[in-house]
Parts: C-alpha cells; structure tokens; sequence
C-alpha cells in the first residue's frame, strides 16, 4: 500500500467510525482517535520523513485533505449532536399549552353568613352591641323567663329537641332565648341595645321553606320611654337598608308570650312592588318576622321594674331573609354542600 492509500484508508476508516457516533462521549473518543496530537491523521503526518522526497508533496496534499474532510465531519457531527440533545430536552419538558388551566377557586362567605353580616352591619352603626347567645339551653331561658310556662299552648308551636337525661336542657327553639341572659345579666340595670345573630332549632319536618336548624336574629332594646314608635323606626330603617329604600312595612296584630302586644311584620313585595304577584302570592306583602314590646312580666321577671323600663325585640329569619333577597328557593340549598350554589354571590 502506497503512502498515499495509508491516508486515504485511515480518513475512509474516520469517516466510517462517525457515522456509528450517537453520543458525545463517543465524539470525544473519536477526536482522540484521529485528531488530536497524538491520533491517526497526526501520526500520519509524522510519516512524511519516510516518504521519497519526489512524493511528500503529494503525500502532505492527501494528508491534509484527509484532515480538512475528517474535521469537517467532526464538526457536523458535533452539530447535529447538540441539535438532537436540545430537541430531546425540548421534548421531555415540553407542556400542552392548550390544556384547560387549573383554578385555585377561592373561597367565598354563604350567603347565610353573608345577611348575619349585613344586618350585624346595620345594627352596630345604630350603637347596637351584638350578643352571643348558646345553642343548648336551659327550659328556663328558652321558655320559662319568656313567660312560656311548662303547660303553655305555645310550646305546640316550638317542637322541641330535649336533650335526653340532662334535667331542663334543649336545643333553643329561638333566640329569643338571650333575651332573658342580658336582662337578668345586667346589675344594676342599664339599658339595653343588642341583637343576636345564631341557630335555632325545632323538630319540624324539613321541607322547601323549613329546616330542622335554621339561623335566627334575635333584637332586644330595653330603656325608659320606649314605645311602639321606636320599633317601628327601626324596623324601617332595617327593612330600606337591608331590602331597598323604596320597601315599605306593615305591622299587623299577632301573639307571642313574651311581647305585649305583638306584631307580625310585612315588607312590601320588592318583586312586584306591593302590586301583587306570585312571590307575595297576591297580597303585595311579604312577611319577614315576629316582633313586639317585651312584656312587662318578661321584664319583671328578669330584674326590670316595668314601671320604669320598657322595651321591644323582634326575631328575624336568616335563610328567610336571604331567600327573599336573592331568590332561593329552596331553604335546603343552605345547608348542603354545592358550590354552584354559592357561584351567583361572587361579588356580593
Ligand atoms: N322568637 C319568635 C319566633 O321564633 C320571634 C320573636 C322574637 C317574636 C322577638 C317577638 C319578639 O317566632
């Protein structure tokens, strides 16, 4: 084999061998190979002082050939290695920009809680303070001291959860039951201006508009020279602050043990506007809660003299409330857990 064949077999050989070439570690065992000091086309090189003199030129032409075409295919294939591993990356890390996203979904107040605050709201910028009442109470509070003796009809219309084997103990039937807690609390007497937002609870068979639990707010205001007037104002100023400016009430004669006299209370239908409608089922009102003055001896027996104090409370339904105001149907949707429920008071 002449010198010349040596190198064009050593660079046919290189050209070969790189085709085989899939990785850079390979690559750089190649360089080492053939183009470094040390490798084949260099040693080949070194052969130039065997070569006859009439012959080295030829010889160093091939030589270098063979190291420019070697070179060349180092470097492509230096190129398309890198251009492989960037694609493999792109590919591995690659996200499906059309995917849907996923939404934190924040949490929002029910509606529930939502009229608890409002009406706390309108309240405490009346000087109102808010009271907490207790869920399990005693027949005392919950009836006794509301003028509701044990053999009482009344008690028919507040069926009742007794808690079994612990005396006197219930579920409040209304929050009327704090009533009696912040008269008999206060000594020396002093004037009264609370409400108390909280849950009641009756055995009645739920159903669209009744629950077995339901929230209640409880009014009590007890001072000198309170009159019906002043229950009047304010449930006046409650209603246009909570239902619209344009809503009117009307009082009409009812019976609670514990207020004398008592009044059941309307709003004008904000549906129809006292027109009548199927919402106040052709009346043109609505009724949205019991109220009166406390009876003097609700007063007497919680420590104030009704010669000198008097005063007026009134309960209002939460869920009642809310339905009316933002069109609920069903007194159940409150107290289950769909948030597509929740969804229309975004913003409210
Ligand atoms: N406690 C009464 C009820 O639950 C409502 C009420 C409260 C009536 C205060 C008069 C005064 O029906």
């Amino acid at each position: 084999m002449s010198f010349i064949d040596e190198a064009i077999a050593v660079k046919e050989k290189a050209i070969a061998a790189i085709q085989d070439i899939k990785d850079k570690m390979a690559l750089q065992a190649f360089f080492a190979d053939y183009l470094a000091k040390k490798g084949a086309i260099s040693v080949l090189m070194g052969k130039m002082r065997e070569i006859p003199p009439e012959e080295k030129g030829r010889f160093g032409q091939a030589v270098n050939a063979a190291r420019k075409e070697v070179e060349e295919a180092y470097r492509e294939k230096e190129a398309a290695l890198a251009k492989e591993e960037l694609s493999k990356k792109l590919a591995e890390e690659s996200i499906d920009v059309t995917l849907p996203g996923r939404s934190a979904g924040s949490g929002r107040i029910n509606p529930f809680y939502q009229i608890i605050d409002e009406v706390t709201d309108i309240f405490l910028d009346m000087g109102y303070e808010v009271a907490e009442g207790r869920d399990v109470e005693s027949d005392l509070y919950n009836f006794e001291l509301l003028n509701v003796p044990k053999d009482h009809p009344s008690r028919d219309m507040q069926d009742t959860f007794y808690i079994e084997g612990e005396g006197d103990l219930l579920l409040r039937t209304q929050t009327s039951a704090v009533q009696a807690h912040a008269m008999l609390e206060r000594n020396p007497k002093t004037p009264i201006r609370l409400i108390c937002p909280g849950k009641a609870y009756r055995r009645d068979d739920d159903d669209m508009t009744h629950s077995h639990q339901f929230g209640q707010i409880e009014c009590l205001v007890v001072d000198r020279n309170i009159s019906i007037a002043n229950l009047k104002a304010t449930l006046e100023l409650f209603v246009k602050k909570m239902f619209g400016e344009k809503r009117e009430i009307r009082m009409r004669s009812s019976y609670f043990p514990f207020t004398e006299p008592s009044v059941e209370v309307d709003v004008s239908c904000f549906n129809c506007g006292g027109k009548g409608c199927s919402m106040c089922k052709g009346t043109g009102w609505i009724e949205i809660l019991g109220a009166g003055m406390v009876n003097p001896k609700v007063l007497e027996m919680c420590g104030y003299d009704p010669k000198e104090w008097s005063g007026y409370a009134f309960g209002v339904g939460v869920e009642r409330v809310a339905m009316l105001r933002y069109g609920i149907d069903d007194i159940r949707r409150f107290y289950i857990d769909d948030l597509r429920f929740l969804d229309p008071f975004v913003g409210k």
